[in-house]
């Protein structure tokens, strides 16, 4: 099993582009199942999370190929449109097949994905939609046996912001007859971005990127190509190293509204921006102070940046109480960053972090989690000595060479077996 090991010491400076969006190429790979012949795309990330997605597909009698970030997907006719659980349970973003095989095939026989690190993770607001819309749903044997011989549009009102289950239900409606309303829509970019290719496949689409979208059924959608978007919390993990080391580093390729939130709350710590149309740089500060954050859906503060913020607060000057609305359990990555020294104390829902500036000490730790590794990943930036982060698979899951892109920035950071 792969560790990183990370030197403190040096200050982040100079430039690096983000990748394409995990949490964007996903959907727009499950959307390929809407459309047989080749669809393809550009600014996919290399990453395990991607390998996982394209072994889902060949099981489903797709083709896949990625060379660098260009990927195309043939899609066949599926024999038996199932998603076996030990492809789901290594990616419980797989439950967006769902969605696109009920819609193509009128069934659809899928591995419930189960929990993670972070929460239960229930896909009942994905299910209870495609129940609306007509489908008759058991649950047998760990597997979601769906079945509608023609979904229906109609009016689904989410009981809480659910990004895949936007994403799962907006990719049934597509072939469905008639129009469906989704109200209290996810409005997370990734979800505005499956839209956009959608429509390219011929979708009639409204309104994706607020909290309504407008869906009108057509009988067949056909393959077409589409670069993924940036991915914004590696664009705001990225900003958090250069600014915890008190360097001066520049994000390319990016969006500034698309981490609005996190900038807005890294101000408020003191930091300085410079915003370009497509690049954001944070300004060197040797001194910053802690500002209290809650997270929710977009386009609030991403639970996605907790951790990161987290690491960032455990050395400024001052106390906050990070607040995580979203999972249940997002906090794995507290007692890690315990012990390297922060001063944290979890409570179910809050965590009272008092910054230590210049107070960590490096240590070996364990990823739990995707982002609860970036997390500790920032936090041995300026943990003095060496910090072994181990089973980095979690963060080999969302991030596309993290550490090239720090050592490029100035970072002593190596990965090790
Ligand atoms: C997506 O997960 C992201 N994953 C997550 O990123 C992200 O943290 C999350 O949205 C929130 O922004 C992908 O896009 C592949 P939700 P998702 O459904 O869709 C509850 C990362 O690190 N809920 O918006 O699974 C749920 O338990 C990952 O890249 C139900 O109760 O999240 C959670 O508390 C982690 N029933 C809340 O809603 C449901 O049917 C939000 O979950 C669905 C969700």
């Amino acid at each position: 099993m792969d560790s990183i090991i990370i030197q403190s010491g040096p200050t982040l400076n100079g430039k690096v582009r983000v990748s394409g969006a995990k949490n964007s190429s996903l959907p727009l790979l499950f959307s390929t199942l809407l459309a047989p012949g080749a669809h393809k795309f550009s600014n996919v990330p290399e990453l395990k999370d991607i390998t996982s997605t394209a072994e889902l597909l060949k099981s489903l009698n797709c083709g896949f190929s990625q060379k660098g970030n260009d990927v195309e997907v043939l899609v066949e006719d599926a024999k038996n449109p199932e998603a076996h659980y030990d492809l789901v349970r290594k990616m419980r973003a797989s439950v967006l097949s769902l969605g696109p095989l009920l819609a193509r095939y009128g069934f659809a026989r899928v591995s419930l994905p189960g929990g993670c690190a972070i929460g239960a993770r229930p896909i009942n607001l994905h299910l209870e939609a495609m129940e609306k819309m007509g489908a008759t749903i058991k649950i047998v044997d760990g597997y979601v046996e769906a079945k509608a011989d023609k979904l229906k549009g109609t009016v689904i009102s989410f009981d809480g912001v659910t990004v895949t289950g936007t994403e799962n239900v907006m990719m049934a409606a597509v072939l469905a007859e008639g129009e469906t309303v989704l109200e209290n829509a996810a409005k997370e970019p990734e979800v505005l971005d499956l839209a956009n290719y959608l429509i390219k496949m011929g979708a009639k689409i409204q309104g994706a990127g607020s909290s309504i979208i407008k869906i009108t059924g057509v009988n067949a959608l056909k393959p077409s190509t589409h670069k993924v978007m940036a991915d914004r919390i590696e664009a705001g993990t990225l900003l958090i190293a250069g600014a915890i080391t008190g360097g001066e580093v520049e994000v390319v390729g990016i969006e500034p509204v698309l981490i609005a939130a996190l900038t807005q709350k890294m101000s408020e710590c003191g930091f300085k921006f410079s915003i370009q149309k497509d690049s954001i740089k944070v300004h060197a500060l040797s001194k910053w102070h802690g500002a209290d954050v809650t997270t929710a859906p977009y386009p609030d503060f991403a639970t996605d940046l907790q951790a990161q913020y987290m690491a960032l607060m455990t050395v400024a000057h001052g106390t906050s109480i990070i607040s995580e609305t979203v999972f249940e359990n997002r906090f794995m990555h507290v007692t890690e960053l315990m012990r390297l020294g922060a001063d944290i104390t979890p409570k179910t829902k809050i965590a009272v972090v008092r910054g230590r500036p210049g107070g960590l000490v490096g240590a070996p730790v364990m990823a739990t989690d995707l982002r609860a590794s970036a997390s500790l990943v920032l936090a041995g930036l300026v943990a003095k000595g060496e910090t072994k982060v181990s089973r980095i698979y979690h963060l080999d899951r969302g991030y596309e060479k993290l550490e090239e892109k720090l050592s490029s920035l100035g970072a002593k950071i190596r990965r090790v077996n």
